[in-house]
């Protein structure tokens, strides 16, 4: 994919809109960059004219990835040769390694809701305030807006899932809820460089949403009860605030296919491997150089593992907890709620359908369908559901 007949004029215009708007997936496009960004160094230490326009590209795509691509010593020796305050060209190449210049969020236009009281929901703000996540780039089309008036995003980190749907459905209100002050300024950021204006972003926890005094005829709650001490009482507030006919949409982590990053995770805890960014970033680098058949790297195989704050809510999270399809099923029916449809995304519907399976919502069907292939809710289980 990548062109590497470095320097500047060799490069396709595919690699700068990738440089501008994608994000590394795999590890073969981390080293790709990474290398890339090696052989800009090397030119523009040896004076040689590199355009500024590439490296600007370069720049915001290294911070949107957190710095997280590793420095060679190769990359150290000339970054020594550069003097950020000398020329456009070596002030932007040294962007591509560190931030020179932090742009502000908007912290303080972020109300809440009332203190977060819970112990566990505070360490998990913690986390996501050091670490928002997940970051992007892009904002993508809705195949289908959603013609729901008055949508809640219970867990909205920073913002793109609210962000999609104010867009999609301008007559519509979003209205944003989080933990992490930090996500939810970066979500509204996001929202004022787009004019999306149909959307509000709130800090508080899922356990008081009740103070936000509506009722939501859609609630999107997607990859957070699982964070929750108690997701039941989440699950269970979410449900107080859904409109009559309202619908949630929601997504857990499946157990079966997340026991592929258990063996990172314990690599992990056995190094005493610190969560801080560079903690983080070296142990990212200790598992790309683990033997090729060691468990551990079947990290690589998610996205997450592909900037800091993803590693960190991948491998070192401070409260997670996985469920069998029974385990959901227990969930969903103490809070009142029966599944519409389980299942959702095409990977997991094709291979519903491959298995001459037709009831979306039979999760003994789902069983069997995850038996067979461990790893088809890699994306979570993902539901919809409806009051009883
Ligand atoms: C893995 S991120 C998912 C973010 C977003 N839903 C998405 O799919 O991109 C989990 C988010 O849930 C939030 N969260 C966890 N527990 C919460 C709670 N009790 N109340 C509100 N937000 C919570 C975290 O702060 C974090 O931003």
């Amino acid at each position: 994919m990548l062109n590497y007949n470095l320097p500047a004029d060799a490069l396709t215009s595919d690699l700068l809109t990738f440089l501008r708007e994608g994000m590394v997936r795999d590890a073969a496009t981390e080293q790709a960059i990474a290398l890339v960004r090696t052989e800009y160094l090397k030119s523009v230490a040896q004076g040689a004219p590199v355009s500024a326009d590439i490296l600007s590209a370069l720049a915001s795509f290294c911070r949107d990835h957190e710095y997280t691509f590793a420095v060679s010593a190769e990359d150290e020796v000339n970054l020594t040769r550069l003097d950020p305050a000398r020329s456009k060209v070596e002030n932007l190449m040294t962007a591509c390694f560190w931030p020179i210049f932090e742009e502000a969020l908007p912290l303080n236009d972020i109300s809440n809701l009332r203190p977060i009281s819970n112990a566990v929901s505070d360490a998990v703000r913690a986390q996501y305030e050091e670490s928002p996540y997940p970051r992007w780039r892009v904002l993508p089309d809705l195949p289908e807006p959603d013609t729901a008036a008055n949508i809640l995003v219970a867990g909205c980190g920073t913002g793109q899932e609210a962000l999609i749907y104010a867009k999609a459905s301008p007559h519509s209100w979003v209205t944003g809820l989080d933990l992490s002050r930090v996500s939810l300024a970066y979500a509204l950021a996001q929202a004022r460089a787009r004019n999306i204006a149909n959307v509000r972003f709130m800090q508080g926890d899922i356990l008081d949403v009740a103070l936000l005094e509506q009722k939501f005829d859609s609630i999107k709650c997607s990859g957070v009860l699982h964070h929750m001490e108690d997701p039941l009482r989440g699950l269970r507030a979410l449900t107080s605030v859904l409109a009559d006919g309202g619908k949630i949409f929601l997504a857990l982590y499946s157990a079966r296919s997340s026991e592929p990053k258990e063996a990172a995770i314990q690599l992990r805890k056995a190094r005493n491997a610190p969560a801080t960014d560079n903690g983080i970033r070296q142990f990212r680098q200790e598992i790309f150089a683990l033997p090729t058949n060691h468990p551990a790297r079947n990290a690589l195989n998610s996205i997450d593992f592909y900037s800091v704050s993803g590693t960190r809510d991948l491998l070192f999270h401070v409260q997670e907890r996985y469920y069998s399809v029974w385990d959901v099923k227990a969930l969903v029916e103490a809070a009142g709620l029966r599944l519409v449809r389980f299942g959702i995304g095409a990977k997991p519907e094709q291979r519903f359908r491959d298995m001459g399976f037709t009831d979306f919502s039979d999760l003994a069907s789902w069983d069997k369908v995850e038996e067979r292939h461990p790893g088809t809710f890699s994306g979570m289980y993902r539901m919809l559901l409806e009051k009883v």
